[in-house]
């Protein structure tokens, strides 16, 4: 079974993905990882983030893929390099180009079908445009000062002011929700939990209910 869980930054999606994907046995794919490992290769390349085609080329010249919760970009472990400050402020910009997304959620339904359609699936628009018929599908929110609080937490948010970090938060959320191809959005049959006064073995608990309940 498909379990997909989306949401804004700050939610807790990565945690709750990753204990959920252990109680089932499972694998768990992070997809904000693959478009911050294009974001990375544009940068390197050093293309106009907002020149569609050329961010393209480079990103169809990258070998991007997702092993055991390693993200590689050709062949490069880039799991530090990906949570930098200058990608998350950037990677709202790739992950709106429409090529960028085709291509990578073509790996996206690859990676699943290889592990026999059963994962834990993160993200902004798995429940409406990767996987629209999972059975299981989750969309975790929070209120703006309990999500910039955790994000205060996370590495590329050290030595950021607190108002710096709501700004950025507010300003990815802003270019995610109202970009033209998948926005970030709950799917109309998700089950949405606020997670704002949960603690972490709440949300999971919350979460794996919603499974045990799905339709296979
Ligand atoms: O979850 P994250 O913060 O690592 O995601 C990084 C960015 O990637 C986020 O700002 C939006 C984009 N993203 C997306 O457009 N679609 C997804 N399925 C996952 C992430």
């Amino acid at each position: 079974m498909v379990i997909t869980i989306d949401g804004p930054s700050g939610v807790g999606k990565s945690t709750v993905t990753r204990r959920v994907a252990a109680a089932r046995g499972v694998d768990y794919l992070d997809t904000g990882s693959m478009y911050r490992a294009a974001t990375v290769a544009a940068l390197r390349a050093g293309v106009p983030l907002d020149d569609p085609v050329a961010v393209t080329d480079v990103i169809e010249r990258s070998d991007i893929r997702y092993v055991d919760g390693v993200i590689l970009l050709n062949g490069e472990d880039v799991s530090d390099d990906v949570r930098t400050d200058e990608v998350t402020g950037a990677v709202s910009a790739v992950s709106a180009i429409p090529a960028v997304r085709h291509r990578l959620v073509e790996f996206q339904r690859a990676w699943v079908t290889e592990r026999g359609g059963n994962a834990v699936v993160e993200g902004r628009d798995i429940g409406t445009v990767v996987f629209p018929d999972a059975p299981a599908k989750i969309f975790l929110t929070a209120r703006p000062e309990v999500r910039s609080a955790r994000r205060a937490g996370d590495a590329e948010a050290a030595n950021l002011s607190a108002e710096t970090i709501e700004t950025k938060m507010r300003e990815r959320d802003r270019q995610d929700s109202t970009r033209a191809v998948s926005p970030l959005a709950a799917a109309d049959d998700a089950i949405i939990i606020d997670t704002s006064d949960l603690s972490l073995g709440e949300v999971v608990e919350s979460v794996l209910e919603v499974v045990a309940h799905a339709r296979c």
